[in-house]
């Protein structure tokens, strides 16, 4: 067994955790709230389904047969290729765009973890609508010390390494998550407004789906299940060479999955309790929840400690698995100490994280704006719109025809039955690229 190879358990726990996010607590429910609820639920399920799975297990087939970095992953499977893939590795570091606003919304939750401890949260509406705004658009040095501090832990946790700092995290972190989290959805199930949230996600109205819906929620399937950046690539590197990838995928498409409705449905019950606004955008558990925490009284206050922590967990075992592949292509390719890649990226990302900070405040905020979007919401929706479908057209086209038919082989068929090798190749040779290309086309308006 190599030093590095994580226990089965411990690869899964990392995938998991990686895939469990801001996406799946913050995104989704205030998503599904500005679209209209069922109707992206909808798109993005079918997505996970038809398109996500396949690219996970594509994913993880890529990083466990070479146990490389993302750049030599790709170098090595197209040795013998008419077309080397090798530059796709580069697809690492559009993970350090994403970590820039990602490590911002930690700051933010570290934030209001600090507020919900000294028992701060307010119960009247204008109030903690106030307290967030005031926050976000006036409090730049909150909010430049709280990111900072988010950019340390994360840098921190990667530094100690693969098994020693992201292993083991994910060991302690996830079946913490999974307590806390269970104990408020029980608590959501016996309130009253917990049908009107269901409702909310699961009535279809189809005609809330238009081309936009349908790109922000394919994006959103790639974004929470951590696919087209080489994260879980980078993870199954270091995988045990035993498991079924199909099996481990789909554990933890399920579990992410699941994560993402039950938050949805905690918070969209909590909030019905108390309010009636579920299209708050990025705010809403800023904004909404605090206020509700805040009207249950002394449960309330330990609520309120809990969420946020929760949060804080679940964003910060992403946030490593976003930060580790740029890691390793610097260290394993370029022969770089740690240490110095930590430093480097760590500054590039705190750097880049503090101007989409600055851009929503009320100071900066006009200078830093283009085309009706700031730097904040662009680096999210280019990212997650367009890099990471664009990563996912790549690694399918990759897998499905460019890499020799043995090594899918040896890492899939022989683990499972052969209808089902043969309905993932068809998902990852052809739904997966024509799909997914064609929706994007269609947004840009270039199918006009
Ligand atoms: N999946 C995580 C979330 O839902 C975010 C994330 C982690 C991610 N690693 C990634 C997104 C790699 C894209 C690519 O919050």
């Amino acid at each position: 067994m190599k030093i590095n190879t994580l226990t089965r358990i411990g690869f899964i726990l990392a995938v998991a955790g990686s895939a469990i996010g801001l996406g799946n607590i913050w995104k989704f429910p205030y998503m599904t709230g500005q679209m209209g609820g069922g109707a992206f639920v909808l798109v993005y399920l079918l997505t996970v389904v038809f398109v996500g799975i396949s690219l996970l297990i594509a994913e993880m087939l890529i990083g466990r047969s070479t146990q490389k970095d993302c750049y030599g992953a790709f170098e090595t499977l197209s040795k013998n290729a008419p077309v080397s893939f090798k530059f796709a590795g580069f697809m690492a570091f559009s993970g350090l765009l994403i970590l820039t606003f990602y490590t911002v919304v930690i700051g933010w939750i570290f934030h209001y973890l600090f507020l919900a401890m000294s028992g701060s949260l307010a119960a009247d509406p204008k109030v903690s609508e106030g307290m967030f705004m005031t926050f976000l658009q006036q409090d730049i040095i909150s909010q430049a010390l709280n990111h900072l501090l988010a950019v340390g832990v994360v840098g921190y946790i990667v530094y100690k390494g693969m098994k020693k700092g992201i292993e083991n995290t994910n060991l302690i972190l996830m079946p913490l998550l999974i307590v806390i989290f269970l104990g408020l959805v029980f608590y959501a199930f016996s309130l009253p407004t917990f049908t009107k949230a269901f409702h909310f996600m699961f009535d279809f109205d189809f005609s809330k789906i238009d081309s936009h819906t349908i790109l922000m929620a394919v994006g959103h399937s790639f974004f929470t299940l951590s696919i087209g950046m080489g994260a879980i690539m980078t993870y199954s590197a270091s995988a045990p060479k035993s498991s079924s990838l199909f099996k481990d995928a789909l554990t933890i498409a399920i579990l992410d999955t699941l994560f993402a409705l039950v938050a949805g449905l905690v918070i969209f019950t909590f909030l019905f309790g108390f309010s009636d606004e579920p299209s708050k955008g990025a705010g809403l558990v800023f904004i909404s929840l605090p206020m509700v925490f805040a009207q249950m009284g002394f449960v309330g206050f330990i609520v309120g400690i809990l969420f946020f922590i929760a949060l804080s967990f679940a964003a910060l075992t992403s946030a490593i698995s976003i930060l580790e592949p740029s890691i390793k292509i610097a260290t394993e390719r370029y022969g770089m100490s740690r240490a110095k890649a930590i430093v480097l990226f760590s500054v590039i990302v705190y750097v880049i994280g503090f101007f989409a900070l600055i851009s929503n405040s009320t100071m900066y905020g006009q200078s830093l704006t283009f085309g009706g979007k700031n730097l904040f919401d662009w680096l999210d929706f280019f990212t997650t719109a367009f890099l990471l479908p664009i990563g996912g057209i790549i690694i399918a086209i990759f897998v499905g025809f460019v890499i020799p038919k043995e090594i899918r082989e040896q890492e899939l068929h022989q683990y499972s039955h052969t209808f089902i090798y043969k309905i993932w190749l068809f998902s990852i040779r052809y739904i997966a690229p024509i799909g997914v290309l064609g929706i994007i086309l269609n947004e840009s308006g270039i199918l006009g």
